[in-house]
């Protein structure tokens, strides 16, 4: 079971994950750790019980892959309703929006991650909606035109809850894509292959330096 939430304080995003680019170089800025277990710790001792992992605290590599997939090819979204399901600090769905997106609904189910997506979104000046549902068991938001997730299939079940889900939705005409770092249950078949990027990631995490991410359109049931 999750542990009671306690969302961080401003004052301790500020000292253990500052913003900063999600990587050199990058427009989108979010707030993030280079110790992620220092922060967890320090956001442990601030909420005075057990927190769950803080998975909003890293912009994941697959998180960077849409950043840049998103900046160099904006049509992709422009004037479009993108949801990005499993949006951690929302990286992919701050890029959406700043590629011209109609609207941008970032979808977790962990509220210490919505309440970093927020400050996240207002320190990149864009306007996101927030939702807290699990979209794999109430079924995904129709409104969506296009569908983001990143780093999302790394449990067995709930990924392929979730992939069911995003079939049907690909099968309604959704343009469903998918950035993956190498997860163990990320779809390999009933999928095309729109690029690869060699990202940098945080060795104490990933146990390597880099990460191949593929991008992905995921397509509907067979
Ligand atoms: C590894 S993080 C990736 C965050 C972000 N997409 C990125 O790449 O930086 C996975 C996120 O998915 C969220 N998550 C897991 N299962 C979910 C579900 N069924 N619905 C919505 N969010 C979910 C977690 O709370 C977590 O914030």
């Amino acid at each position: 079971m999750r542990p009671a939430a306690r969302v961080p304080s401003e004052e301790l995003l500020a000292r253990w994950a500052p913003l900063a680019p999600v990587e050199p170089g990058a427009a989108v800025r979010v707030h993030h750790s280079a110790d992620v277990f220092a922060l967890w710790q320090a956001w442990e001792e601030e909420a005075g019980s057990r927190q769950g992992v803080p998975y909003w605290a890293v912009p994941w590599p697959a998180a960077i892959a849409f950043s840049r997939l998103l900046a160099a090819d904006p049509a992709r979204v422009r004037g479009r309703v993108v949801l990005e399901i499993g949006c951690g600090g929302a990286a992919a769905a701050i890029a959406a929006s700043r590629a011209g997106a109609a609207r941008v609904i970032a979808n977790d189910t962990d509220p210490a991650a919505l309440h970093v997506a927020r400050l996240n979104a207002a320190a990149n000046g864009v306007a996101l909606e927030f939702d807290d549902r699990d979209q794999a068991a109430t079924g995904l938001d129709e409104s969506a035109a296009v569908i983001l997730v990143a780093d999302l299939f790394y449990e067995r079940g709930p990924a392929a809850r979730m992939i069911e889900q995003l079939r049907r939705a690909a099968g309604r005409g959704v343009e469903v894509l998918v950035a993956d770092a190498g997860r163990p249950f990320a779809p390999h078949t009933g999928v095309t292959l729109l690029a690869t990027e060699e990202v940098a990631v945080n060795d104490d995490l990933e146990g390597t330096s880099q990460r191949i991410v593929r991008l992905l359109r995921l397509l509907g049931p067979s």
